[in-house]
């Protein structure tokens, strides 16, 4: 897939906020720190003008950020969608009250946008699953809708660690190769093949 153009399209705060429109979309996952935002950026191929917020201290993005996408498959298929930065959670030093907030913000997302064609769920391969995740992962699996794995920042990864630690990271997941891509944000290993597999998604072509 060619992404051809990308504009920020919108945020929502708070649970049954407006929302910027009907287009399909794909959601993206996971704990706060994970790398949700420097994966779209490289994704979208934003790297030297992010468009999507990144910073050092977690808990940087606290609302549902969409992003408008034209994009050519490789047939030749146009298709305009949404990238959904979802706000991270598990982020302990947040403020309780923001804390509360996440969830029904994104189980609210989740279980309420018919136009949702799958969710990528980010986890950081050299931490493995937290109890968050988990919870993620059964919120995702009683709810039926399609994931799609990243594994983020494999380049912190030794050659020597990184089969082994890719390997656990799937047996937690119960996820076999296919389903689980190893991602780096800063080199862009994993890009194309999440690209694909997100047209996929877009395309219904995998069903
Ligand atoms: P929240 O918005 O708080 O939920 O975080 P996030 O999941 O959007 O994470 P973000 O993209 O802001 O990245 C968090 C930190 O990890 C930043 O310091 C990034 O530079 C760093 N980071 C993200 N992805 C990678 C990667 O692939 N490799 C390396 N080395 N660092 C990364
Ligand atoms: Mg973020």
């Amino acid at each position: 897939m060619h992404i051809r153009t990308v504009e920020f399209a919108g945020a929502v705060a708070r649970p049954g906020g407006p929302r910027p429109g009907t287009l399909p979309q794909i959601a993206f996952s996971g704990r706060s720190n994970v790398g949700k935002s420097s994966l779209i950026n490289r994704l979208l191929g934003r790297t030297r003008t992010q468009i999507a917020r990144v910073s050092s201290t977690p808990g940087k993005t606290q609302e549902i950020n969409f992003y408008r996408v034209e994009a050519t498959t490789a047939a030749g298929v146009r298709l305009e969608f949404y990238i959904v930065d979802l706000p991270g959670y598990g982020f302990a030093k947040a403020p309780e009250p923001v804390r509360r907030r996440w969830r029904p913000l994104i189980e609210g997302y989740l279980s309420d946008t018919p136009e949702l064609k799958g969710v990528v769920q980010l986890i950081d391969v050299r931490r493995g699953l937290t109890p968050d995740d988990h919870r993620m992962l059964d919120y995702l699996a009683t709810a039926g809708l399609p994931a799609l794995f990243a594994l983020t920042k494999v380049d912190k990864l030794k050659p020597s660690q990184r089969a082994q630690q890719v390997a656990a990271v799937l047996a937690d997941l119960g996820a076999s190769a296919e389903q689980a891509i190893p991602f780096s944000a800063l080199n862009g290993e994993g890009r194309e093949d999440l690209l694909e597999s997100i047209g996929l998604l877009l395309t219904g072509e995998d069903e």
